[in-house]
Formats: C-alpha cells, structure tokens, sequence
C-alpha cells in the first residue's frame, strides 16, 4: 500500500529515485511522483497517474540537477488515482510523501481550512503538509513542527518531508507503515522495505513504532516515542536475497511459480535442516525454540488475510488429522472484531508473505493483549509482524514481486504441514508408519512439484477456452476444499473473472442453480476416499452442461473416462502432498487466462501487494 523513497546526498536524485520507486510499484501503482530540491534551492514537483514509466517519461525530460529528494508510489485509499491526489503533496515550504491513512485528517482539513490553507486534493496526506507548515508559520523549526504535527495524527503513516529553505534535510517518522534507513558514503537513504534500499545500499536500519528522525547526507538521528534519542540497530542486507528480476519470464508470476521446486526446497531444508542430516526419526528434525510448549498446548488460533488465510485452511486439515488439538482460524479482519475466547497461553499463529498486513498485525496485537504465544509465518525477516512475534519462522521464498501470491502460499505450506508434524509428535500420537511417511512427503516435495509443472502447456490451450466466461465455479472436497478457494481467487484477482468457490457438495444446497453450458467448472478430485462423492457431484454439473475441468490423477481422470475432455493430471498424492499438487495447475490456469485476455498480470488493477491499512 504505497511506498516512499528518500534521498540526499547523491548527484542525480531524480534517476536514483526511479530506481527505488520501481522496486516498491509492486505496493501500488495508480500514480508516482516525486519532489526535489533544486540547484537554486526550489521545490520541484513531478507527479504522473498510472506506473512509474509514466512518471519516468517526464523526470528524464526534464533538465535537473539536485541531491536530495522523495518518492511515492501510491495505492489509492483516500481520492482518486489522479494528479492531484498523487503524491508528493506540497506547500510553499514543504513536499510530503506519507503511506498509511490519517484518521482523523477530516477534523484537522476543517482547522486548516479555516485558517486559510488552500487544500488542492481529496487525501488524508495533504492535511499533514498543511498542518507543519502551520507550525512553520507559527515560528517552529522544521524537526520541531513535525514533531508537534505527528503528535496530533490518529492513526497509520510513514512519512518523508523536505523543506525548500533545507538542501540538507529529510525529517520523517513512523507509525503503523514500515520505513527503513539506509547507510552510504556521503548519502543516506529511505524506503518503504529493504529491497527499495537495495538499490542504494546493504547497511540499513529498521525504524520503530512512534519514531521520528532526520537525516543528512552524513548521517541520521532518530528519537522514540518518549522523546529520546536513540540508536537503532544497523543491520547487513543480503542483496542477493534483496534482488530480483524476471529472468527469462514474461511476467514475475510466471517465474515465482516455476521457483516453486527450488524455495520449496529452501524450505524444507530450513524447517528440517536436511541438508546437514539425515534424519532417521523426527526427534531428529523437530528441533524448535522452547518457548512453545507445545504438549501442554490444548487451542491453537491461525489467523491471515487473502492466500495467507488459505494456506491456515490447509493447516486446519493437517493438524486436525494429526493432533488431538482445538484449533480456530480466521481471516484478520474479522477475526480482532469478533471476541473469540483464548485462555491465557494459548498459541496463535499468524501467517503473511509480508510481513505487514495491517489487519493481520492488529489481529497479532489482539491476541498478545489476551495472552497468546505469537508465533509468526514470514517471508520478510525483520517485517513489523516478525519483529512483533515470540517466534518466528521464515518461509524461504525470495522476494514475491507478482501481486498474485503463488510460491509463498506453497511455502507457508511446508512449514505449517511441519507444525501439524511437531504438534502430533509433542503430543505423542504420531504412529511410526506415519512419521516415515511424512517424512518421505516433505523429501519428496521438490520432486513432485517439479513432475506438477510439466503439463502447463495443456493449461493454456484449456484456459483459451474460458476467456469469454463470466463466471467461474471451483470446487472441492476435504483439503482440496481450500485448495478451490485460492485457485478462485487466483483467476479473479488477475483475469477479472468472478470466481466463486464451493464445497463440492455444498453445490446441491443452492450455488448448483448458477450452472449451466456458460460457466466453466474447475473440479480438484484426487483419487482419494473422498473421490467417489466428488465424482458424483461431477456428474450432477456435467448432466447440467457446464464447461468441467477436471484435475485429478491418473486413477481419478480415468475414472471419469471420456466424459470430461479438459483434464489435467496431477501426480498420486496423499493428503500432505495434496495441496501443492493441487494448487500448481490452479495458478497456472489463472495465469493464462489473464495472459490470454492481456491482463497486466503481475500488476492487476487495484491491488497492491503489501496492505498496510485496515
Ligand atoms: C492474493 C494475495 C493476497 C495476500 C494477502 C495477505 O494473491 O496475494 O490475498 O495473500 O493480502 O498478504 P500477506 O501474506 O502479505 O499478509
């Protein structure tokens, strides 16, 4: 949900400034703009609607020469994605980036606007560079009126300002919207997350709730949220890990879902450190931090948002089958709303690629002020949700640059399937037969992942024939159930197709009415002790003439015979192995359609990959 960049102290800011804001349009991308400050010491401001090529067809236009400046992608929240709402917003004294939502901007709009300020946009953003210029006014120093004007902002927002009477001066702050400080020679940096920076630098420093700072090109000096100045610590970026570029794809989702076989295996080698032993039995691999106990444990909570939330859905069937253990999951924005019972240590488990989902933290939050042990799921180590947990796990995924989430669903995936594992092996109920059996599943996962991408050629030549539809159903029973709902989500998010998900045989009890020869029917039915009744409610939507598409294996394609002409196969599963068979076809298929209807498929309209507000 929008991202910042900051610079001083580096010749050519405009074209640094491009570069870090192109790392971060995967956060936002309905208009970008930045501001610098002149050779002449004048505030210059350059904002675009739509991408950041828009916006860099005018910056490289443009004759300039300066050292210090911020830059914006946005994802709309208040106003708009046009000009005026886009970001820097400006004063006759300052330019201002924010990302997050100032909550009671309506009543501070009223002060200002009384006082004369002529609000040129529709945004909660513009209210801040009013109100530090009204202490500006007022006589105040520049770090003295920020500091006064963040004091009276109600709720989310990274911020970056600077000054037209300051060429070296950025003041910023940080509360609820993640911001980070970058280190280089005679320049300093700021951005949204560690791979905005990794265009500039290795050596950062993650800001905290409620600080303020300000930098100059030698340095930065940061004050907490009890006034005092204080060091952050000053970390080393893998840049590798930062770095990221489509290779040889067309498009990132592409290559995220083909990187499946290898961070999949990334992960199991650091859930399970296979790569140092080879374990005989679990004792072996279930090492883990004590702060969990896990024998005494009798609930545990999972909560997420979007294909996070998914992925807690598998879970539920794995620890359910594993474990004799009471376990609840809900999405975070409804679940922080609710007022679900949790006895006091209990463990609640929140999982996110991010690391910052708003609604996800807040529900993280909620949990720890009713005692839960937090453990987290991550893909971004030092993210606001790690650094918030007792424990936390980190799926090995690399960035996910797609908007659409792919291989960070398969990875939470195997860490959870481990946490199913560990739960049943703590509470001693793991049967030998099984422990071998999960361990040979989570060995052989690469593998078989590897053998699930081959036919996806088959894929595009089936999603051809669904490009016209208005409407998609996708259905599934038992653990394919979850495995329906992302694949539905997939096809919606990036091929605009309504997609609806259904328990297969929950079709009978009302959604069957919708079928008819217009409405494709994507069917996850793995020869399994479920097939049978899945088949049957295959056969109750082929006598109603809708387009089916089956995805099973060998034994459950040839079972239904030729009465279904779009099948793809799928190697043998069992029920660990099934949701990663399953749901490799279903992005694959959502891709193709969006690739075919010439969707923008790694941006899709009106989402962002980060959401850092409620
Ligand atoms: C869907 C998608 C979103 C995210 C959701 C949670 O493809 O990417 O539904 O899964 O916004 O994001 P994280 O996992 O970052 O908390």
């Amino acid at each position: 949900m929008c991202g910042i960049v900051g610079i001083i102290g580096k010749p050519n800011v405009e074209k640094e400034l491009l570069k870090g804001l192109k790392k971060l349009e995967y956060r936002g991308y309905d208009s970008a703009g930045m501001a610098f400050l002149d050779k002449d010491g004048g505030l210059r401001i350059l904002k675009e609607t739509g991408k950041i090529v828009n916006l860099e067809e005018v910056v490289l236009a443009q004759d300039i020469e300066s050292t210090v400046g911020i830059g914006h992608t946005r994802w709309a929240t208040h106003g708009a994605p046009n000009r005026d709402n886009a970001h820097p917003h400006f004063t006759d004294k300052l330019a201002l980036v924010h990302n997050g939502i100032i909550e009671n901007y309506k009543e501070l709009r009223v002060e200002l606007s009384a006082k004369g300020y002529p609000f040129r946009s529709e945004t909660d953003t513009e209210v801040i560079a009013w109100l530090v210029t009204d202490y500006l006014n007022q006589g105040l120093k520049e770090f003295n009126a920020v500091e006064k004007a963040v004091a009276r902002l109600k709720g989310a927002y990274a911020l970056a300002i600077i000054f037209n009477r300051c060429p070296d001066l950025i003041i910023g702050a940080r509360q609820g919207s993640p911001l980070a400080i970058g280190y280089g020679e005679d320049a300093m940096y700021l951005g949204s997350d560690a791979l905005a920076l990794s265009s500039y630098t290795d050596t950062l420093c993650y800001l905290e709730e409620g600080d303020l700072f300000f930098m100059k090109k030698r340095g930065a000096k940061i004050k907490d949220k009890h006034g005092r100045w204080v060091a952050r610590k000053i970390k080393t970026l893998d840049l590798a890990q930062a770095d990221s570029d489509k290779g040889d794809f067309d498009h990132y989702m592409l290559k995220e879902i083909f990187e499946q076989t290898q961070t999949i295996k990334k992960t199991v080698d650091y859930v399970f450190d296979l790569k140092k032993k080879t374990p005989k039995d679990l004792k072996d691999i279930l090492g883990f931090p004590a702060e969990i106990d896990f024998r005494s444990l009798k609930k545990i909570t999972l909560v997420a948002c979007g294909t996070s939330y998914y992925a807690c859905c598998v879970a539920k069937y794995w620890i359910e089958h594993l474990a004799p253990i009471s376990i609840e999951i809900d999405v975070a924005s409804e679940f922080r709303y609710r007022t679900p019972f949790m006895e006091e240590g209990g463990l609640a488990v929140f999982i996110s690629q991010s690391g910052e989902t708003a609604d996800t933290l807040a529900a993280l939050r909620y949990c720890k002020k009713y005692g839960q042990k937090i453990l987290s799921i991550v893909n971004v180590p030092e993210s606001t949700i790690d650094r918030e947990s007792d424990v936390s796990l980190f799926t090995q995924a690399g960035p996910e640059i797609g908007v659409a989430s792919t291989k960070a669903f398969t990875n939470q995936l195997v860490i959870l399937l481990w946490l199913a594992v560990k739960i049943a092996f703590e509470k001693n109920v793991l049967k030998e037969e099984k422990q071998d059996k999960l361990i040979q599943t989570l060995k052989d996962l690469p593998g078989l992942i590897e053998e699930g991408l081959q036919d996806s050629k088959k894929l595009e030549v089936i999603a051809s024939k669904i490009t016209h539809a208005k409407t998609a159903l996708y259905l599934g029973r038992g653990i394919s159930y979850p495995i329906a709902m992302e694949g539905a989500l997939k096809l919606k998010e990036i091929s605009y197709i309504h997609a609806e998900a259904y328990a297969a045989g929950e079709m009978k009890h009302g959604p069957i009415a919708l079928v008819d020869e217009s409405v494709p029917v994507v069917c996850f039915a793995p020869f399994n002790q479920l097939f049978e009744k899945t088949a049957s409610n295959i056969e109750e939507i082929i006598a109603r003439k809708a387009n089916v598409i089956l995805i099973s294996d060998k034994e459950g394609l040839d079972a239904m015979g030729d009465k279904i002409e779009n099948r793809i196969e799928i190697p043998k599963t069992n029920i660990f192995s099934e949701p990663f068979l399953t749901v490799l076809p279903a992005q694959i298929f959502a891709y193709y359609v969006a690739v075919l209807k010439e969707n923008n498929v790694d941006q899709p309209r009106n989402l962002a990959k980060s959401v850092t507000v409620e």
